[in-house]
């Protein structure tokens, strides 16, 4: 075999119904529902060069330096999942990768990262083994999962759901499944202007967050509203109706807070800055009628969805209201990804 190289670029998500309590093998404790990103992405490339030996090695840079938590992070998921990746035997891998999100805007994606290393590792899976049929997406999503439990979502545009639910029968605790034909065509063009509040990095990684769910008082509470919220959002989903999206995205979004806030130990990883967006959006919601929400991921940067016909009016109100609440004015300007490859 001669040395080669494999690439692929894989997006971050963000969840409307989410994952937050695991077991076994990054098995979820409820589905979740999230739309796929296209800007904030993960570009992946890997060098593939023969050795002489049984055994593989590993070399990772990101942004083109040695990140010796990452390498360890791949290292592990590559020794923890071996069965998976017999066909390493005797070769060496350099890998590079970066994000197209500032360095500064204190978002750091698993889920584009795992997944994107994930595509790359099945692609060299086929060139081993001469192997010309299509990547399988189910799989990727399956390995993705191990790596990083949100990262099973990013490897389907539009929309994923991850998790068992009964109206979708081919749905899974162990994959995520494609939701792009049982979506309404209004939520295929929805934005998502991720409003930086803070650029530091979370003060709980979510391994931690996932961990003080074990043993919460509300957590039987959370995962079945969790499940209610599934079966909802997968009907709205269908016909559109924002004004329900809308109360179903706010909702979990709070919900995922309180669980943290909840917690023992305790964590509050919303800002003043945060709460005055959320204001800030509920007033100009309820006073424009322009259907614009807000959800949030474990940290206090504010993700504003819309959809594309309220771009204009959306796109003033942060230049004019909001920006003044984020980071050295940031936000980055996100939509829902149409076209994974
Ligand atoms: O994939 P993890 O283990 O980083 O967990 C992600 C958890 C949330 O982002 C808070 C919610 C979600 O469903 O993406």
């Amino acid at each position: 075999m001669n040395e080669f190289s494999v690439s692929s670029v894989s997006p971050s998500n963000i969840a409307i119904v989410k994952y937050w309590g695991k077991h076994g093998n990054q098995l979820p404790n409820n589905p979740s529902i999230s739309f796929t990103l296209s800007r904030c992405h993960t570009e992946t490339h890997i060098k593939v060069c023969p050795n002489s030996g049984e055994n593989y090695s590993m070399r990772f840079l990101f942004e083109g330096k040695e990140t010796p938590k990452f390498q360890e992070k791949i290292e592990k998921y590559l020794i923890d999942n071996q069965q998976y990746f017999g066909f390493l035997k005797g070769i060496d891998l350099e890998i590079e990768s970066s994000n197209s999100f500032p360095h500064s805007s204190g978002i750091a994606s698993s889920a584009a990262s795992m997944s994107a290393l994930v595509l790359c590792l099945l692609k060299i899976e086929k060139i081993v083994n001469q192997d010309v049929t299509p990547l399988d997406m189910r799989k990727a999503s399956f390995l993705s999962r191990l790596a990083s439990g949100s990262a099973a979502r990013s490897v389907f545009p539009v929309m994923s759901l991850w998790g068992a639910t009964p109206s979708v029968p081919d749905s899974s605790d162990d994959y995520a499944v494609p939701l792009e034909n049982m979506v309404h065509p209004v939520f295929k063009s929805y934005h998502d202007s991720i409003l930086i509040v803070s650029n530091k990095e979370k003060s709980v990684s979510s391994r931690v967050g996932h961990s003080l769910m074990n043993g919460h008082p509300l957590a039987e509470q959370r995962y079945a509203t969790a499940r209610e919220n599934t079966e909802r959002l997968l009907k709205v989903l269908k016909n559109g109706d924002i004004t329900e999206f809308i109360d179903i995205a706010e909702a979990e979004a709070l919900q995922l807070h309180e669980m943290m806030a909840t917690s023992t130990p305790s964590y509050k990883l919303m800002e003043p800055n945060t709460m005055k967006i959320i204001d800030l959006v509920r007033e100009f919601r309820h006073e424009t009628k322009v259907p614009a929400c807000f959800t949030l991921d474990a940290g206090p940067n504010v993700h504003l969805l819309y959809p594309d016909a309220c771009d204009n009016q959306v796109k003033q109100f942060i230049n004019d209201t909001l920006l003044q609440y984020c980071h050295d004015n940031q936000f980055i300007d996100d939509v829902v990804q149409n076209n994974v490859k």
